[in-house]
Order: structure tokens, then sequence, then C-alpha cells
């Protein structure tokens, strides 16, 4: 269990090509897509994650067609509606990240009403990414911060990583250990830049609705097998290891 990651970072890739692949409307792919975001979700609770983060609506996907963006949005208004009991009796804490403004109302009231309503669950969090970009997240960030150091409540010597981190709106959430990315590209697509500083990252071969559970699994099993350094050497990992073992022994 000490292997897990404690959050993953989700990029769910490849919906359009699966549909296309097979002759299909590109919002089948999204709709099949959903399943897979509904299986993933179980499996991760079920293993116990803390937190999962998925990349379900980029910043810059409003510029899309018209007809897409609408079926993306009715998607994720069914989705909030659909899985509400889910949520609630499983102890998931809905977070949303993202300039949720943006959003329509068939969107945004299910899903301000679902994360208020989860707020007191301690289960998993699960965090939509929805208009979402790393970069303007943190341009966000550094706005607030500005504006706190101009009121006279922050003092710029006192700004480091951590300070900043806390201007985010992952800042409750603990550090992404591992990103996944399905359908075999190789970005990150402007997710999560700041969060992703040590996570490990996955890029998976497989298009985001074909991907479940068994998928799932095996990402899991190579995370396991990672060795993670955090910036150190090799041996000093290795060192802190026998260390922890001997302090338990
Ligand atoms: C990327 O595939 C996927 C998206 C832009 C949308 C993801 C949305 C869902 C999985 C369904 C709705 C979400 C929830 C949370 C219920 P793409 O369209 O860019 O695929 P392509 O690269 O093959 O064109």
């Amino acid at each position: 269990m000490s292997a897990l990651p404690r959050h993953v970072g989700i990029i769910m890739d490849g919906n359009g090509r699966w549909a296309q692949l097979r002759g299909q409307p590109r919002l089948e792919g999204h709709r099949i897509g959903a399943e897979s975001v509904r299986d993933i979700t179980r499996a991760a609770r079920e293993l116990g994650l803390e937190a999962i983060t998925l990349y379900a609506f980029s910043a810059q996907n409003w510029a899309r067609p018209a007809d897409e963006v609408r079926g993306l949005m009715d998607l994720l208004r069914d989705y909030l509606h659909d899985e509400r009991s889910e949520i609630m009796d499983n102890q998931i804490r809905l977070h949303a990240i993202g300039d949720l403004d943006r959003l329509p109302a068939s969107v945004k009231q299910p899903l301000d009403a679902l994360r208020q309503d989860s707020a007191g669950n301690r289960g998993m969090v699960l965090t939509l990414a929805l208009s979402y970009g790393g970069r303007e997240s943190l341009a966000a960030a550094a706005a607030a911060l500005a504006r706190d150091v101009a009121a006279g409540k922050l003092d710029p010597r006192t700004i480091d990583a951590d300070r900043f981190g806390a201007y985010l709106p992952t800042a409750e959430l603990p550090p992404v250990d591992l990103l996944i990315r399905t359908s075999g590209e190789q970005r990150i697509s402007n997710f999560l830049l700041w969060e992703l500083a040590y996570a490990e990252l996955m890029f998976v071969d497989v298009m985001w609705p074909d991907f479940r559970r068994n998928h799932l699994y095996q990402c899991l099993e190579q995370f396991a097998g990672r060795e993670r350094r955090f910036g150190l050497t090799g041996a000093q990992v290795a060192g802190s290891d026998s260390d922890v073992e001997a302090g338990d022994a």
C-alpha cells in the first residue's frame, strides 16, 4: 500500500480519435470516455487513493467547434446529475479547478451544489479540471499574491515555493505523484504545470474510452517499481530506506 501514489493526475486524451477510428462522431468518444471516468473514479476510491485530478476541459478547449463544446457541457451536466449519489455514498469530496465562471449555468449550478454538499466528505478528493489551464492558474495565483503584497498583507521577502503554492487552487491536495496521459501523446498540454514538479510521468498507448481499471492497475504497478529521488542521489534514497528499516527494527 505504501507504494501507492497519494494523488494521480490524468490527461484523458484520445476520445476524438477513438470515435473517428470507428466512423463515429467525436462526441461518441467523449460519451464512452465519461464511462471510463466512472470506472476509474470507482477503482481509485476502492484502492484508497487520496486524490485524483481529471483534465476534463481545458481553457483552450473553448475554441473547439460549438457543437462539440455544447456536447461536452451536456455530458458534464449529466455526469454531475448521475454520479451525485455515487459521490456522496462513497465519501468522495468533489473539487474543481479552472475558470469555473465561464461554464454554462447547466454545469456550474450542479457543480457548485455537489462541491458544497460533498465538502465534509473525508474519503477521496475528486478534482475536475474544467476550463483549466496551468499557466492561467499560475497567473491567477501570481495576481492574488501581488494583491496581498499591495495591500500590505504579505511581505515579499517571505515568498518561497510553499508560500506561492498556497495561492494555487490545488493547495489543499497532496502533491501529484503520478501523471497518466492516454492516447500515446507525450505532452503536458498546460495541465498542473506547478504541481507536476516531481510527478512520475506515464504515457499510455490506449485511447481514453478504452482506458479502464485494469489499465490503471498496470500504471500503479509500474509506479511502484520506479525509484523517486526528489533531487537526491540513488545512494541517499537507498540509505534513507535502510535507515527507515533499521528504525523499524
Ligand atoms: C481529450 O480527447 C478529451 C477531452 C477534451 C474531453 C474529456 C472529457 C471526457 C472524458 C468526458 C466528460 C468528462 C467527465 C468528467 C464526465 P480529444 O477530444 O482531444 O481526443 P483526440 O486527441 O483524439 O481528438
